[in-house]
């Protein structure tokens, strides 16, 4: 098992690993691997884009531990789960409407008290505003048709002046029709209209066919 440049997370071979803040259980039934007395968990790039992203070649900055964190479209917290072994003192934030992916999201962030999940639409900031303050990070993964206009108006909401973003943007789900370098570009140009600079576009295939990932910057 040897250290990444993404900071927490590990390899063996191709395979990711991050340190399991819950040893001996598994979140979606990853595998678990023991090494010099410590247990990892899998972090599988075809369960979750973010691990799709680092499989493609992300730079470090895009781990690198926030205070605090808003992820929106959080479902089960399959790829929470990730961050919560990832950053043991931060805040993070799971916004996820559905109550069926809510209710095993809620038993997660009973065992991890860095989780703080809200049962609330993405659309609707406002409703959640007030808890979560002011974040570091903007992390969302909701297959919606409006999804650039949610993430700038999170954005506009909560997130720091010098804070980051990634937008997982699921092209299929904004259009059947438009081929997906028209949709990036679109979504790019929402982005920039709402102050957020893109520092990265990566396509997260394939892992992840009709998903984009948009590394942003305010
Ligand atoms: C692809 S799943 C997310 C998977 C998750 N990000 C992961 O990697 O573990 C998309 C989730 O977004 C949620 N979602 C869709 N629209 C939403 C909205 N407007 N507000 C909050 N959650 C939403 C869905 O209920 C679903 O659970």
């Amino acid at each position: 098992m040897e250290l990444t440049a993404w900071p927490g997370v590990w390899r063996e071979g191709r395979a990711l690993y991050t340190r399991n803040a819950e040893p001996g259980r598994r979140v979606y039934g990853e595998s678990l691997r023991v090494a010099d007395g410590t247990e990892y968990r899998e972090w599988d790039p075809f369960r979750s884009k973010l691990a799709a992203l680092l499989a493609k070649g992300a730079p470090a900055s895009v781990l690198a531990p926030p205070n605090s964190a808003l992820y929106l479209g959080a479902s089960h917290g399959t790829t929470a789960s990730h961050l919560s072994d990832l950053w043991p003192t931060a805040r993070l934030f799971l916004v996820e409407k559905s109550p069926t992916s809510f209710a095993p999201l809620l038993a997660l962030a009973r065992r991890r008290s860095n989780l703080l999940p809200i049962l609330a639409d993405a659309q609707l900031p406002e409703r959640y505003l007030a808890d979560v303050g002011e974040v570091d990070l903007l992390y969302q993964d909701v297959a919606q048709r409006d999804q650039a206009r949610i993430f700038v108006d999170n954005a506009a909401a909560a997130l720091a002046e010098d804070g980051r973003g990634i937008l997982m943007l699921k092209v299929r789900s904004v259009t059947q029709r438009r081929p997906a370098a028209v949709v990036a570009r679109e979504a790019r140009r929402e982005l920039a209209d709402g102050g957020l600079r893109v520092e990265a576009e990566v396509p997260l295939a394939p892992f992840s066919r009709e998903h984009i990932a948009l590394v942003v910057r305010r």
